[in-house]
């Protein structure tokens, strides 16, 4: 490959916080708190973790080594490295289309984080609750959600900001964003645990987060374990494998791998450590809320229990929400240079073109996605709309897919040298657990991968 007339990140920390900034998102500070608290808290989050170490970092070790291998998109990639077998490279191509899928209804959500952010910034949750109505957040969200108007919006101004990045290319665009976001971030982070773990439902909350209760844990909490480490890590889509054919020869994969999983598994630990503090502060509030908690919960208590501090009401919802639009911006950066990497490079389309493109296909998938939350909810398949069909095809089906073939491929297909190279940057590093590694690439991770489709079966009772 032409190695070196492909744009490289700069450098190593650059490497890491642009990796880190795609797998921290959503999935880290809205969708993680949700499943831990549905799934019982402190035993789910061991099994998270385990899943993070077995599963995930095997897969991510993968896709980096197949991505800076081949310093080419996730489909020309597969097809370099299985010349002979050319079907392989369907691995990438799903990888691909499913990126455009989560892209669409990923952004749909991410615009919903700007609205908040602004209605925080005017002041209108604290106003909100005036009236005594109980459900008043509820109310607002379900009719924001569902007007066809102010969430399109939202979403087209999400998608052009995604857009303003990625044209300015990796080292300019990516890189120096995701600089200068992640550490924002990690403040804003710190500061709004801070205040949480001042809440009098802190000790109940840390509790739910840290002392498991192993009577919890059946095959259904294991098995959304497995697919929010999947979700999370942003693997199994070749995300990571695209940013990897960014990466210089001198960069440590295996330890790049390690520092992006720990870097998300802390958000996802601190975002837990605001919201359930704050959960158990208002009475009433159960963990067990579901993907309203950081939508229709959260306004609520940052208003009752900052009752006495109007700067604080007002000030930290801000901050929550702007830190959300942030992580979820640095991910979907990502899942857009999947897919202008691919396009750019197998049609010999420019890249400022495949931008444009990218960002056409995207805002009309998007759209339609926050239609099909309102206006346009008769139009389903299966009784499913857009956004769900396109939330459940992917997170459910084509992520674990995609990861699955990815273990089996640098299993049991690539050479072990072409491994062995890539994990020691041609036998200059020190890598002690090589066979270890193989072992559970090989086996464990495509068979821990596998159980999640067999919950998906049994979910719709097939047997
Ligand atoms: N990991 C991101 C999050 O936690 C979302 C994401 C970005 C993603 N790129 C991805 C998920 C690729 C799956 C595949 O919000």
């Amino acid at each position: 490959m032409k190695e070196n007339n492909r744009s490289k990140f700069a450098s190593k920390i650059g490497v890491i916080l642009a990796s880190a900034g795609s797998a921290v998102g959503l999935g880290n500070i809205w969708r993680f708190p949700t499943e831990a608290g549905e799934n019982g808290g402190a035993a789910f989050i061991l099994i998270y973790i385990c899943c993070i170490l077995l599963l995930g970092l095997p897969v991510m070790i993968s896709e980096f080594l197949i991505g800076r291998h081949t310093h080419a998109n996730a489909s020309t990639a597969f097809e370099q490295l299985a010349p002979k077998r050319k079907q392989w490279r369907w691995v990438g191509r799903l990888g691909v289309l499913s990126g455009i899928m989560i892209f669409s209804f990923y952004s749909v959500v991410a615009g919903w984080t700007v609205n908040y952010t602004v209605e925080a910034g005017l002041n209108r949750f604290n106003q909100m609750v005036g009236d005594g109505q109980e459900n008043v957040y509820a109310q607002y969200f379900n009719s924001f959600v569902t007007d066809p108007i102010m969430p399109t919006l939202y979403l087209v101004l999400f998608i052009l900001l995604t857009h303003f990045v990625v044209a300015r290319g990796i080292e300019k665009g990516i890189e120096r964003f995701s600089k200068l976001m992640m550490p924002t971030l990690f403040l804003l982070l710190l500061v709004l645990a801070g205040f949480a773990l001042t809440t009098q439902g802190a000790a109940e909350g840390l509790k739910f987060l840290f002392q498991p209760d192993f009577s919890k844990i059946d095959s259904s909490v294991i098995l959304s374990a497995m697919g929010q480490a999947f979700f999370s890590l942003s693997i199994g889509l070749g995300c990571l494998c695209t940013y990897a054919s960014y990466f210089r020869k001198e960069v440590n994969l295996t330890r790049t791998a390690g520092s992006v999983a720990l870097i998300d598994t802390f958000v996802a630990i601190v975002s837990g450590l605001i919201i359930f503090p704050a959960v158990f502060s208002v009475p009433g509030m159960e963990p067990t809320e579901g993907p309203s908690l950081v939508f229709v919960a959260l306004p609520n208590i940052f208003h009752i229990v900052f009752a006495d501090m109007p700067i604080l009401a007002y000030t930290l919802p801000f901050l929550f929400y702007f830190l959300l639009i942030l992580a979820s911006l640095t991910s979907t950066i990502s899942m857009h240079e999947l897919i202008t990497a691919y396009v750019h490079e197998t049609y010999h389309l420019s890249r400022k073109k495949t931008t444009y493109l990218v960002t056409g296909i995207v805002l009309v998938l998007g759209v339609l996605c926050s239609l099909s939350l309102g206006i346009g909810s008769e139009y389903t398949i299966g009784g499913l709309g857009l956004f769900d069909i396109f939330d459940y095809l992917t997170a459910k089906w084509m992520l674990p897919i995609g990861g699955l073939l990815t273990a089996l491929f640098t299993g049991w297909y690539l050479d072990r040298k072409i491994v062995w190279e890539e994990i020691t940057n041609q036998g200059t590093l020190r890598f002690y657990g090589f066979r270890v590694f193989m072992f559970i690439l090989k086996f464990i991770t495509p068979l821990g991968i596998f159980l999640i489709f067999l919950d998906q079966l049994g979910a719709f009772n097939w047997f």
